[in-house]
């Protein structure tokens, strides 16, 4: 497989507010400002509530209207990119499809410029990819609940995409099964390098994964420092990267600026 490109991130000065009864409004993001370079692995660590799905949406285009720009590879964005791939806590399948009509839904208007034979081909790849080509006639609920989000997974990367955005994908699966998709993503991506942005409650996840994370302050969302993960890659086993002396360390300090208990600068 060809390596593919990324798309360069810019979050330049973004808020957002919702408003509420009696003229007042509920400022949800408070002057973001983030760069995420090409290929990177960002992840969003913060509180419930602190506006984490609220900025991939206004990534991905579709929470429009607010102070500040995002642009993707120098273009501002302004409605759905194109060659961005999402991936939600539910994987949110389509039940009457099976998993690879499902996988192919991820081509969307560049569907049409491939013969039948081709999109099965590369429906096929990105299965096997995610590990699912046994799976590939079934229908979402003969999965489990891991293979359903590995599904989505494939969804989102059989586009190409140059941006792959990430809601807590793993939020919703047993302990296990999400650990050994957190090594299977890292595995992913370190073959991919598709820039990807990454929300989680999960710190140890987020480490383990990411070469940055940006540790988020809530009420309202704001950046409150960005950690350079240097632990380093291949990371091909999760216990390794998070036990090491580094590991335990930004573990502690990301924790510490996520919950507001951080008193020095974390060490970058
Ligand atoms: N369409 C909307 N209208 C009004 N308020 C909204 C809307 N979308 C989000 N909010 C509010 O914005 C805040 C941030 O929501 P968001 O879903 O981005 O949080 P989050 O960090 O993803 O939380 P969680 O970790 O629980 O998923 C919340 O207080 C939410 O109620
Ligand atoms: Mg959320």
């Amino acid at each position: 497989m060809t390596a593919m490109g990324g798309a360069r991130i810019e979050i330049s000065g973004v808020g957002k507010r919702y408003a509420q009864r009696r003229n007042s409004a509920h400022v949800v993001l408070q002057d973001i400002t983030l760069t995420i370079e090409s290929g990177e692995f960002v992840s969003l660590v913060g509180a419930s509530g602190c506006g984490k799905t609220t900025l991939l949406r206004m990534i991905s285009g579709l929470a429009p209207y607010y102070p500040g720009t995002i642009s993707i590879d120098g273009q501002v964005v302004r409605g759905v990119p194109k060659r961005v791939g999402f991936v939600f806590q539910d994987a949110a399948l389509l039940p009457w499809k099976t998993v690879s009509g499902n996988v192919a839904v991820g081509l969307n208007e560049v569907r049409g410029s491939y013969t039948r034979q081709e999109i099965a081909g590369i429906v096929e790849e990105k299965l096997a990819l995610v590990g699912l080509s046994e799976h590939a006639h079934k229908y979402p609920r003969q999965l489990s609940g891991g293979q359903r989000q590995r599904a989505g997974l494939a969804r989102a990367l059989v586009g190409e995409p140059e941006l792959l955005l990430m809601d807590e994908p793993f939020g919703a699966l047993d302990a296990f099964t999400r650990l050994r998709l957190q090594e299977e993503l890292a595995d992913i991506v370190e073959r991919l390098r598709t820039t990807t942005v990454f929300v989680t409650h999960d710190v140890e996840e987020a480490v383990f994964l990411s070469d940055r994370v940006v540790a988020m302050g809530a009420n309202p969302g704001t950046v409150r420092d960005v950690v350079d993960v240097d632990l380093p890659r291949p990371r091909t086993s999760r216990e390794a990267a998070l036990n090491s002396a580094r590991g335990i360390e930004l573990r502690e300090n990301i924790l510490q600026l996520v919950m507001g208990t951080h008193t020095d600068r974390v060490a970058h």
